[in-house]
């Protein structure tokens, strides 16, 4: 099976830096949209089985301590669960009961800038956001919202705060997180990310929570997307949009791109808030694109790339 992608279009979108996108790529994102139920709730059905859903986070009841938990990026450095990491789980799933109408996914492509999709993003029930986007800025918000519900933080950029018992780290580590509201999602979580859930439960408990990622819940998706033609390491974006197709009735999708140029010829950044550089990347974002716009097509999810003023 090609899954949608045909040669022409697989040969020209192979190299991210192919100076042109084919203008069928960008067109199929025209006209009307219309939801195909049948085929959301079997993706629904087939993304909660497949990759146990409601064991997306670590929590009390689905980690024991003692147990040794797999790293995503190095199998050589797994997580051993402590008594002192466990007492920082979640006891339950936030999920649990919880549906939503709306959802947006956003990526951080540049194709967001000038799309004016801030508001059809800040409308959505529960806005998905991957690896902690400046949210505060006034600038980006016309384009890409301000509204976050669930938000990744990967450990390269949690990094910076490692030094947590330091008052004023702790203090730009609070105030970085302001922007954020919701859930936050610790990926690769260590020893030093127990210190930050402290720090987030004990001011903002009420608002934001971080929790950890359960890297068997991203092994599990990023298995059932191998089997459906990405044989790379998913993204972000990708693992989101999935996790959202578990939760909510309607998907809607910003921000993903992974192309330096639009169909025009444009120059388009590698993120919206970034100076128009192009990052190579380790997984095979122009192939998961080419899934995501079948499933646009399929009338799963519904991708936005313009929005009206
Ligand atoms: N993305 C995209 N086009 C871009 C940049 C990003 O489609 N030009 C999507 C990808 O799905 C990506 C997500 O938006 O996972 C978030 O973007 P970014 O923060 O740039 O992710 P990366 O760090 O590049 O990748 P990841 O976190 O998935 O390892």
């Amino acid at each position: 099976e090609n899954f949608g992608i045909s040669d022409k279009e697989s040969s020209t979108v192979e190299n991210n830096n192919s100076p042109l996108v084919p203008k069928e790529v960008m067109s199929a994102f025209e006209g009307e949209w219309r939801k195909n139920e049948t085929l959301f709730q079997e993706m629904k059905r087939d993304l909660t089985r497949c990759c146990k859903a409601e064991s997306s986070f670590m929590t009390k009841r689905n980690v024991r301590v003692g147990e040794i938990v797999p790293n995503v990026l190095n199998p050589k450095l797994p997580l051993k669960m402590t008594k002192d990491i466990y007492r920082n789980l979640i006891k339950d799933w936030p999920f649990k009961n919880k549906r939503f109408d709306k959802c947006a996914v956003v990526g951080n492509s540049g194709i967001l800038r000038g799309s004016y999709c801030g508001a059809s993003i800040d409308s959505a029930d529960a806005v998905f956001r991957c690896n902690l986007p400046p949210l505060g800025k006034k600038i980006y918000q016309e384009d890409a919202g301000k509204k976050s519900s669930f938000t990744t933080a990967p450990l390269s950029m949690l990094k910076t705060y490692i030094q947590m018992h330091n008052e004023s780290v702790r203090e730009q580590f609070l105030k970085d997180m302001e922007q954020y509201n919701g859930i936050l999602l610790a990926k690769k979580p260590n020893n030093y990310t127990k210190y930050m859930i402290d720090s987030i439960a004990a001011t903002r408990g009420e608002e934001l929570q971080m929790v950890y990622e359960h890297p068997h819940h991203f092994l599990r998706t990023n298995n059932y997307w191998n089997n459906h033609g990405i044989p790379k390491k998913i993204t972000s974006g990708i693992y989101l949009l999935s996790l959202a197709l578990t939760r909510c009735d309607e998907v809607h999708v910003y921000g993903f791109w992974p192309f330096p140029r639009d169909h025009k010829g444009n120059a388009v950044a590698y993120h919206y808030y970034e100076a128009p550089v192009f990052t190579k990347d380790s997984h095979d974002m122009p192939l998961e694109f080419m899934r995501i716009r079948r499933l646009h097509q399929d009338g799963v999810i519904q991708v936005h790339m313009r929005c009206s003023r």
